[in-house]
């Protein structure tokens, strides 16, 4: 550039400085400021994953291992493919981090995370392999699903849960002490995650086999069947032990009249 050098300048030689500086200084402060837009997001995962790794650390890996292997010591499962909504609904239902690895996991965790803890802990799960993501609120909200949706919902609902639910998602005993619990009052969102995470016995409904809207239809219907003032005495409401008790005093009951009967009959004849 003899231009820059020689006493004789060029008179697009001001104008031409002015854009290299500026383009240097654009250069400077493109390379010293700290990342933006496109490239935020990846950094923002990334530091996401890295707390989440930590609290994985701190709270979770003495049973499942510093890398979410699972310890069979502990009966404590694989986490590598469960996904971010395993471990949204399992933290957030407060069954995980669990207290003793020997029962089934119910709500009782002692240690709260905030929404922030518990999406960290929930990326750096996601990390480690595939699983189902966290839904978007127009997986699963409800709210537009027609009548007939909902009666389609509670069809699903019969054919698919209540044997272990009760036809009106008011729980259940299973087999080996295990209880399939109440599920009028289940968030939405954790409805979702519980079908396609499968919690402990609970079997893994996929979206192959009930697709997004399905589920919505589903919760419809529990909302529905639940907000419905319930004719006569609400047995389902108490489950299968009321039940059983009403069948009982009802059966024992009419015995006893009819051995009244007979008795009065045998002193007549
Ligand atoms: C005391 C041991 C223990 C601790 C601590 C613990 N877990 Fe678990 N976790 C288990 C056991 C046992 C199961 C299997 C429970 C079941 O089948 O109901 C499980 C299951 C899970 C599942 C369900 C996996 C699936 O297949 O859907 C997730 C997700 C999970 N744990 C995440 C966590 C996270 C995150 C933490 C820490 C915040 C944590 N756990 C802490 C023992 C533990
Ligand atoms: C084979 C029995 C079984 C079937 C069928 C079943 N579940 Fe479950 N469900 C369970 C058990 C057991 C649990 C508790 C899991 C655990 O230990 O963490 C559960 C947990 C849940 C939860 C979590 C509730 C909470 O505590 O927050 C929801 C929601 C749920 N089930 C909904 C459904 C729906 C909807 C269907 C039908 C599409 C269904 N389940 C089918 C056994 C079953």
């Amino acid at each position: 550039m003899r231009f820059l050098t020689s006493g004789r300048r060029h008179k697009a030689a001001r104008p031409l400085l002015l854009l290299l500086s500026l383009f240097l200084v654009g250069a400077v402060y493109a390379a010293v400021s700290p990342a933006t837009s496109s490239s935020a997001e990846g950094v923002a995962d990334a530091q996401l994953v890295a707390a989440g790794k930590n609290l994985f650390a701190v709270n979770c890996a003495s049973c499942h291992g510093l890398n979410a292997e699972g310890l069979a010591q502990q009966g404590a499962p694989n986490l590598t493919n469960v996904g971010a909504a395993a471990v949204d609904f399992q933290v957030r239902t407060r069954r995980m981090p669990m207290a003793n690895p020997l029962t089934q996991a119910v709500p009782g965790s002692k240690t709260i995370f905030t929404d922030d803890e518990i999406k960290a802990l929930a990326a750096y799960v996601a990390s480690l392999g595939n699983g189902p993501a966290i839904p978007d609120q127009n997986q699963y909200d409800p709210s537009n699903v027609s009548a007939e949706g909902a009666a389609r919902g509670g069809d699903l609902f019969r054919t698919n849960c209540s044997a272990c639910h009760n036809f009106k998602g008011a729980g259940g005993a299973l087999p080996n002490g295990v209880v399939a619990p109440r599920i009028e009052n289940t968030p939405p969102e954790q409805v979702w995650e519980a079908l396609r995470t499968g919690p402990g016995q609970m079997p893994v409904f996929a979206a192959g086999a009930i697709p997004d809207q399905d589920v919505q239809k589903v919760i419809a219907y529990i909302k529905q069947v639940n907000a419905a003032p319930s004719a006569g005495l609400s047995l389902g409401g108490l489950g299968p032990v009321a039940e059983g008790f009403w069948a009982w005093v009802a059966g024992i009951g009419s015995l006893v009249l009819f051995a009244i009967w007979i008795a009065t009959r045998g002193t007549r004849a």
